[in-house]
């Protein structure tokens, strides 16, 4: 934790991502104007040239590629650690995954207990994994959106800490789809990590219990 000018206490955020960032930019603007009481310390990715790193440069953010490993889907023992090595230097409290393409083992998770979130882009528990709008899509769903969670062992599968809606419409593309999630993304998950960082959510179990009554 760190403190700001008035002396109110910071959360110091990890961003994990491999893709564009477009939810990173959402919480780093969220972070700048008040609405999460935190700032992000570090940006980590497993791919070198994602243009979340770009962005959070641009932004002025520390950001770094850190190699995953040999597996497709996870990250080695050896990388893990060197994730949660690099997290603690930049003394972060909380991780936050913004399209990071990996699963996150024991190792990891027992560093940062109930303090490591995603967000994914449909009602889980259906449309787990990837490409979650185009699965909604193939489907035929009418209603699908998105879920902001903890992250546990499986895959997308941690205690839910908030939900949206979206609509599929008859013409939709996978592309029309995604991008209507994607505006939602960017307005839920700044909401969920203020919470979070707030001390607002307690867990019991499965549930996520939110200690005020605001609405997200
Ligand atoms: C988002 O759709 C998120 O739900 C999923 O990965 C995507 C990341 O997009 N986990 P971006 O890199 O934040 O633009």
């Amino acid at each position: 934790m760190t403190l700001d000018v008035q002396g109110t206490t910071m959360a110091r955020l990890g961003v994990l991502g491999s893709g564009k960032g477009s939810n990173f930019v959402a919480l780093a603007h969220a972070c700048n104007a008040g609405k999460i009481p935190a700032s992000i310390a570090i940006v980590i990715s497993d791919v070198p040239d994602a243009g979340i790193l770009d962005r959070a440069r641009a932004l002025g953010i520390p950001a770094c590629y850190l190699p995953p490993g040999p597996f497709r889907t996870k990250l080695d023992e050896q990388s893990e650690e060197a994730y949660v090595a690099a997290l603690r230097d930049a003394g972060v409290d909380y991780v936050v995954l913004a399209g990071f393409m990996r699963v996150l083992k024991g190792r990891f998770l027992r560093a940062y207990p109930n303090r490591v979130v995603n967000i994914h882009p449909s009602l889980l528990p259906a449309f787990r994994g990837l490409e979650a709008w185009k699965q909604a899509l193939d489907y035929g769903v009418k209603v699908t959106g998105v879920t902001v969670h903890f992250v546990d062992e499986g895959v997308d599968t941690g205690p839910i800490i908030a939900q949206a809606a979206v609509m599929v419409e008859d013409d939709d593309t996978a592309a029309s789809l995604h991008q209507r999630i994607q505006q939602v993304e960017h307005e839920l998950y700044p909401a969920a990590v203020a919470a979070l960082v707030r001390g607002e959510l307690q867990i019991e179990g499965r549930k996520v219990r939110r200690l005020t009554r605001a609405g997200w």
